[in-house]
C-alpha cells in the first residue's frame, strides 16, 4: 500500500452495497429504491417513503395505515426528556440539543436486540416519532415557552409545525414541508450516512447510531450549508451585490455555500423541485427578495463555476422554503436531519443484515524509530506544540 492507493475523502471508493438510493450525477437524477425522487415528492408523503426506505417496498393501504398509527402513538416523550431540554443552554445550538437528545433514547430504550425484526421496527418507530417532538420541546423551550404535546390528528408534517410554531398551519404549508421531508430523506453514502454504517458495525444501539449521523450532518460542508446559504444570501443583501460577492469568493477561493457536490456534475434534482416549492410558497404567501438574489446567484455561478460542474445541490433553496414556513435559521439543519433519519435508519437496518464492522487501513507517514528522551535533554525544536 503507497501513498498513491491514498483516495483523500474516499473519493470514488464503494465502502458499502446499497440498495437503498441511487445518483446518475451526469443525468441529475437521484432515486429510492427504483422511484424517482420528483415522482415520490409529488405523490408521496414522507412516512409512507420512510417506509419505503427502510423495508424496500410502498406499503399497501393497511400497512400504511398501522405504521402511521404507530408512528403517532409513540409521538410523546417522557418528563425526563423535556426537564434535560430545559437544561441544555438557551444558546445552544439546537443540533447539538437534537444529537444528545438522539442520544438520550438510548437511556430510556437499553434493552437491545439486532437480530429481532420487531425491535428493529420499534425503534424506527420510536425515533421517527420522537425526533420531531424533541426539536420542537427545545425550540419552545428555548423561547421560554413550556413544549406542547404532539397532536394526535395532526398528520407528521403538519404536527411538528404545529409543535414547532404552536398554530395549525395551513394545508399548503403542511403539503410542502412534507414534500421538503422526502427530498431530504435519503441520499446514498453521503458523511452522515457513513457515519451511522460506521457506528452501526459496532452493533452498538440505533439511538447511539442516529446521534453520530447528526453530529456529521451539523458541519458547514455537509446538512450545515443550509443555514449558511441564508445567511450567505443576506449579506449579499441585493441581486445587484451578487456579482461582487461572487468574484471576492471565486478569488478568495471561499466555497459559495449551497453550490457544488461530490455526486452531481450537474443541478441537484432536489434543488430544482425545492425551488419550485419555494415559488409556490411566494405565490401565495408573498415574494421574499432574498430569492431574487439566490436566482442571480445561480445565473451568475453558472457562468463562473458552471464550467467545473458545480451547481446548486439541495441545500441552496431549502432554506428559502423553511424561512417561509415560519422555521428559525438555526432549525433548518436539524429539519433535515429529522428527515434523514428516515435514510440512516434504512441504512442502519441494512448494514445489520450483512454486517462486517468497518475497520480500513492507513498509509502511515509519520516518523518512526524515535528513542524516548526525558526533557531536560530535549533540544527546543518548535516550542510549544500543545498553543
Ligand atoms: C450536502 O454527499 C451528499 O449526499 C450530501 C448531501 C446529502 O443529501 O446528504 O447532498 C447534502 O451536504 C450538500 C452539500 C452542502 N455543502 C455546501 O454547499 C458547501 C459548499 N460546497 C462544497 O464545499 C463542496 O462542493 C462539497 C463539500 C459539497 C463537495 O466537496 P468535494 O467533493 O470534496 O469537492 P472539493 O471541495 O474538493 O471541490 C472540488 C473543486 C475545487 O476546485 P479546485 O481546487 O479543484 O480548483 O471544486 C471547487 C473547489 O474549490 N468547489 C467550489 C465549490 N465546491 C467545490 N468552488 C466554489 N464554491 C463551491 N461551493
Amino acid at each position: 500500500m503507497t501513498a498513491s492507493d491514498f483516495r483523500p475523502g474516499l473519493e470514488g471508493v464503494p465502502a458499502t452495497q446499497s440498495a437503498i438510493s441511487d445518483i446518475d450525477g451526469q443525468r441529475g437524477i437521484l432515486s429510492y429504491r427504483g422511484y424517482s425522487i420528483a415522482e415520490l415528492a409529488a405523490h408521496s408523503s414522507f412516512l409512507e417513503t420512510a417506509y419505503l426506505l427502510i423495508w424496500g417496498e410502498l406499503p399497501d393501504p393497511e400497512t400504511l395505515r398501522t405504521f402511521q398509527h404507530d408512528v403517532q402513538m409513540h409521538r410523546r416523550v417522557s418528563f425526563r426528556i423535556r426537564d434535560m431540554l430545559k437544561c441544555f443552554p438557551a444558546g445552544g445550538h439546537p443540533m447539538d440539543a437534537l444529537q444528545a437528545s438522539a442520544a438520550s433514547l438510548g437511556l430510556f430504550y437499553a434493552n437491545r436486540a439486532l437480530d429481532n425484526p420487531d425491535y428493529i421496527r420499534g425503534a424506527v418507530i420510536r425515533l421517527l416519532a420522537k425526533i420531531p417532538t424533541m426539536l420542537a420541546a427545545f425550540q419552545l423551550i428555548r423561547m421560554g415557552h413550556d413544549p406542547i404535546q404532539p397532536r394526535d390528528d395532526l398528520p407528521y408534517a403538519s404536527n411538528f409545525l404545529y409543535m414547532l410554531t404552536e398554530r395549525e398551519p395551513d394545508p399548503l404549508a403542511a403539503r410542502i414541508f412534507d414534500s421538503c421531508l422526502v427530498l431530504h430523506a435519503e441520499h446514498t453514502l453521503n458523511a452522515s450516512t457513513f457515519s451511522a454504517r460506521v457506528t452501526a458495525s459496532t452493533l452498538t444501539d440505533p439511538y447511539a447510531v442516529v446521534a453520530s449521523a447528526v453530529g456529521t450532518l451539523a458541519g458547514p460542508l455537509h446538512g450545515g450549508a443550509n443555514e449558511d446559504v441564508l445567511l450567505m444570501l443576506e449579506e449579499i443583501g441585493t441581486v445587484d451585490g451578487v456579482e461582487a460577492y461572487l468574484d471576492r469568493a471565486i478569488a478568495e477561493k471561499r466555497k459559495v455555500m449551497g453550490f457544488g457536490h461530490r455526486e452531481y456534475r450537474v443541478k441537484d434534482p432536489r434543488a430544482t423541485i425545492l425551488q419550485g416549492l419555494a415559488e409556490e410558497l411566494f405565490d401565495r404567501f408573498g415574494h421574499d427578495e432574498m430569492y431574487d438574489v439566490a436566482r442571480r446567484l445561480e445565473a451568475v455561478a453558472a457562468e463562473r463555476l458552471g464550467p467545473k460542474g458545480i451547481y446548486p445541490n439541495v441545500d441552496f433553496y431549502s432554506g428559502l422554503v423553511y424561512r417561509k414556513l415560519g422555521i428559525p435559521t438555526d432549525l433548518f439543519t436539524p429539519v433535515f436531519a429529522l428527515a434523514r433519519a428516515a435514510g440512516w435508519l434504512a441504512h442502519w437496518k441494512e448494514q445489520l443484515g450483512a454486517n462486517r464492522i468497518y475497520r480500513p487501513t492507513q498509509i502511515y507517514c509519520g516518523a518512526a524509530g524515535r528513542a524516548w528522551q526525558p526533557p531536560e535533554a530535549r533540544v527546543a525544536k518548535n516550542g510549544d506544540l500543545t498553543g
